[in-house]
């Protein structure tokens, strides 16, 4: 792979490091905070969730700034809110202040989920493309790694502890800034929104010397031909339900594997069935560790395979484990390790699958009129459902009990199962453009 499309791949991706940071950094530090402000359980709730609705705001609106100022001044922007809310958030006096900081991190998170993916798409050789955007889902993978021992080694310093916690995050947020200014205009925004050619088919060239970037210039050109109405008012037109309709529901689906229910609530889960706190948070550390060795596993897997074939492999996957939880919580038998060892294997299968695919298709699957609002609609749906199911799982999993809760998610896996085999199309390997002619309705 040619080395210099794979350095600015990986700048990118840190938003994605920072992404998994901050989302997993809270959970270690919330217990202090709570403690250090005298937060009541509704306080307390906000204190974890607050950056959550950020997610969705920036989600939401990240669109925009890609589309009209580029995606790598977007990705300027992110990190400087990124390393504002670490240190804002670290040296907080009042509760509210922390707040406000929490909520403009995740303000950066929303919008790293938009810029960051999009931009290694539009910058990638075809041949590459799943590998390079999946690093984005790699290092969200490695970033929650990252907080998990960092607060594993931060914890019990005292009662600023959470300070800290917070705070380090500053230092990727830096080296995201500063290595954003190597990293060159994605191509595709600047043929499209600025017309300045020549620039792009020079980062095209640097990108894929082997290819004709001539060519590649020509086909940009035309998908800008075909469709020349503003792009936030074709968007909802019948041109795109296809590739809307593919995105809003990978990313529903998700979700509702819930894979954040168990991320979030890991040690939770663990103590539901009678695992003791120290194994618990034993056994969420191992949450991670597959996760992350998973991924590793599907970046050499998405451009061979395909992303489809990894979809189908994790869904039958995901469906089998989600039934054995399930059935473990109806059965009330949980000798041993046996749920953790079925989450293991339940991780192992979202890495490989959803995990992987769900950034490189919403990131590939819009046409390049549109890619950014599809983009925004496609992490928008992502964040709602997060923030929902985060703030929801709790109390189902009380009233509802474990059985059922798993057997809900057990049944979306079936439902996205035959999704997948009926509507999901394969890109692997397929150049944006000839993607976009096949997937718009003309
Ligand atoms: C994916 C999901 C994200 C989740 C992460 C866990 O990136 O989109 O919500 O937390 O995987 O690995």
């Amino acid at each position: 792979m040619n080395k210099k499309v794979f350095l600015w791949s990986i700048v990118v991706a840190l938003g994605g490091f920072l992404f998994g940071f901050d989302t997993a950094v809270i959970s270690g530090a919330e217990r202090s905070i709570q403690s250090y402000w005298s937060l009541n359980v509704f306080e307390h709730g906000l204190t974890v969730s607050i950056a959550l609705f950020g997610t969705v705001i920036g989600a939401l609106l990240g669109g925009i700034p890609s589309d009209k100022i580029g995606r790598k001044k977007t990705l300027i922007w992110i990190a400087i809110f990124y390393f504002v809310s670490a240190v804002g958030s670290a040296l907080a006096t009042g509760w509210y202040a922390f707040l406000f900081f929490r909520f403009l991190g995740g303000l950066g998170v929303g919008a790293s989920s938009v810029a960051a993916p999009m931009y290694i798409s539009e910058i990638s050789p075809a041949k590459s493309r799943g590998r390079l955007v999946a690093l984005f889902q790699f290092n969200i993978v490695f970033g929650i790694l990252i907080a998990f021992l960092s607060n594993y080694l931060i914890g019990g310093t005292g009662p600023n502890d959470w300070r800290w916690m917070l705070g380090v995050e500053a230092f990727p947020a830096i080296g995201f800034l500063l290595g954003l200014f190597v990293v060159p205009e994605s191509p595709r925004w600047l043929i499209l929104r600025r017309g300045r050619v020549e620039e792009a088919k020079a980062t095209l060239q640097a990108a894929n010397p082997g290819a004709d970037a001539e060519q590649t210039v020509r086909e940009i050109l035309v998908s800008a031909e075909v469709d020349t109405r503003k792009p936030a008012d074709a968007f909802f037109s019948k041109r795109y339900s296809r590739p809307i309709t593919l995105a809003v529901l990978l990313a529903f689906f998700n979700q509702l594997s819930g894979i954040n229910a168990i991320i979030y609530y890991a040690p939770r889960i663990f103590e539901m069935t009678g695992l003791g706190t120290e194994s618990a948070l034993l056994s969420s550390a191992g949450v991670g560790l597959v996760n992350f060795l998973f991924t590793l596993l599907a970046l050499n897997f998405i451009d061979r395979f395909g992303r489809r074939t990894l979809m189908l492999i994790g869904s039958f996957g995901l469906i089998i484990t989600l039934g054995l939880v399930s059935l473990a919580f109806f059965n009330q038998s949980f000798e041993g390790y046996t749920v953790p060892i079925y989450l293991f294997v339940y991780i192992a299968f979202f890495a490989f699958s959803q995990g992987a695919v769900i950034w490189v298709f919403i990131s590939e699957i819009f046409p390049n009129q549109v890619r950014a609002y599809g983009q925004a609609l496609g992490s928008f749906t992502h964040w709602i459902l997060a923030a929902v199911i985060a703030f929801i799982f709790p109390y189902v999993a009380e009233t509802l009990g474990g059985g059922l809760t798993f057997l809900i998610f057990c049944i979306m896996m079936v439902l996205q199962l035959i999704f997948v085999w009926r509507m999901m199309p394969e890109t692997k390997e397929t150049s944006l453009e000839e993607i976009e002619r096949e997937v718009v309705h003309t």
